[in-house]
């Protein structure tokens, strides 16, 4: 990938072509977005390189968040894109998330700040709670070590963050605010005593983890789904791996649609997220890659028969499970989720 200044790609995608969703402020969002974690193995100027090449091919959406360390990097490669003048600030859709040891009192402003200080920008489309949990661990830390500080999640607790969030809004720091690893007990009470409500979820979704029932509920509270980890994140740190994980792109549903094509199967899992009404963020730095995912939402859907194929091959498989944000005393990752229907705190 080149490191020179900013110019757009002779063979991208026209940006007003790429699908985009309303929001309920009106908003519209792009359909597809440029994941920015670099998964423990690309360093943080390899993944600002992607987000130059991806903005050079057509791309307006970038997911950012301050746990990915390259938000720097990142603001780098947006005052070049600026500074040439050939994309305009209010062209992008850009994303950041307040981790989850910027909770207390304060300091989700001061997070915020940081993030618009490190991308170079005075505000951002949206600010995500990255994790409901003020729950954090060591980079690179041991899948089973448990921080003794770790809790459960408290409502009162996370409100106090949320409003924090809120005041950003009033501040005309961020134009949205969402949530990020959330349940439906959880966003719940949420919906129940926010004053401002979130615009989006971003949440685990590809073929094999299609969370009908929560998608359900975000789509009809009129918060608009984000895909994280759309493809199945073939490239996920080894502390995000179990056994029983399935892959979605060899499932032989997946597959058959991208041998009818001539595509990756990749391409299969981002077509299908974008006609079902999320929004996929898909990590790549490979310049193939990122554009032939870009084109994959723009040109040739997915028929209907293929999209019922697709959702009939759901495994409920959740791949990013959060063992590391347990407490001590949690029974096992399923707790993170509310899987008996129900939250702690
Ligand atoms: N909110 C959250 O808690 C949360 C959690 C996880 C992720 N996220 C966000 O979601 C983004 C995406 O998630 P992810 O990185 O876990 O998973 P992903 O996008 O499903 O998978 C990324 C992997 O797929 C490969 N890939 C991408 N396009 C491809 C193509 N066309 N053909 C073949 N392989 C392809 C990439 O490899 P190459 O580089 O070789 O192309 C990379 O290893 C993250 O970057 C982050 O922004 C958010």
């Amino acid at each position: 990938m080149s490191d020179t200044a900013f110019t757009p790609a002779s063979d991208g995608i026209v940006p007003s072509l790429v699908p985009s969703f309303s929001l309920y402020t009106g908003a519209r969002i792009p359909a597809i977005g440029l994941g920015t974690f670099g998964s423990d193995h690309a360093s943080p100027t390899q993944v600002a390189e992607a987000v130059r090449e991806a903005l050079s091919m057509g791309y307006r959406h970038l997911d950012c968040a301050s746990v990915y360390a390259n938000e720097a990097e990142i603001g780098e490669v947006l005052k070049d894109v600026f500074d040439s003048g050939a994309i305009r600030r209010e062209e992008i859709w850009i994303t950041s998330k307040v981790w989850n040891d910027m909770h207390g009192k304060g300091d989700v402003l001061l997070s915020c700040a940081r993030s618009l200080r490190d991308l170079g920008l005075d505000y951002l489309d949206l600010f995500l709670v990255h994790w409901p949990f003020p729950n954090h661990h060591p980079p690179g830390c041991d899948v089973n070590e448990r921080n003794p500080h770790a809790k459960p999640y408290i409502h009162e607790d996370f409100m106090k963050t949320w409003h924090q969030m809120e005041r950003l809004v009033d501040m005309g720091l961020v134009r949205h605010i969402g949530t990020s690893n959330m349940t439906i007990p959880k966003l719940e009470m949420v919906l129940r005593d926010c004053r401002i409500k979130p615009a989006c979820n971003e949440m685990e979704l590809h073929p094999h983890f299609q969370q009908p029932e929560f998608f359900d509920f975000v789509k009809s509270n009129g918060i608009q789904p984000i895909g994280y980890s759309p493809i199945g994140s073939p490239g996920r740190p080894e502390r995000d791996r179990t056994s029983e994980d399935t892959v979605d792109i060899e499932d032989p549903v997946v597959v058959a649609a991208a041998e009818k094509r001539g595509v990756h199967p990749a391409l299969i899992c981002l077509k299908w997220a974008v006609q079902r009404g999320q929004i996929p963020i898909p990590f790549s730095t490979k310049r193939r890659n990122i554009l032939s995912n870009l084109k994959a939402v723009v040109e040739d859907s997915l028929t209907d028969e293929e999209m019922a194929a697709i959702s009939d091959i759901d495994r409920n498989c959740r791949l990013i499970k959060g063992h590391v944000f347990l407490w001590e005393g949690a029974k096992d990752w399923t707790d993170l989720w509310d899987s008996d229907g129900r939250t702690p705190g």
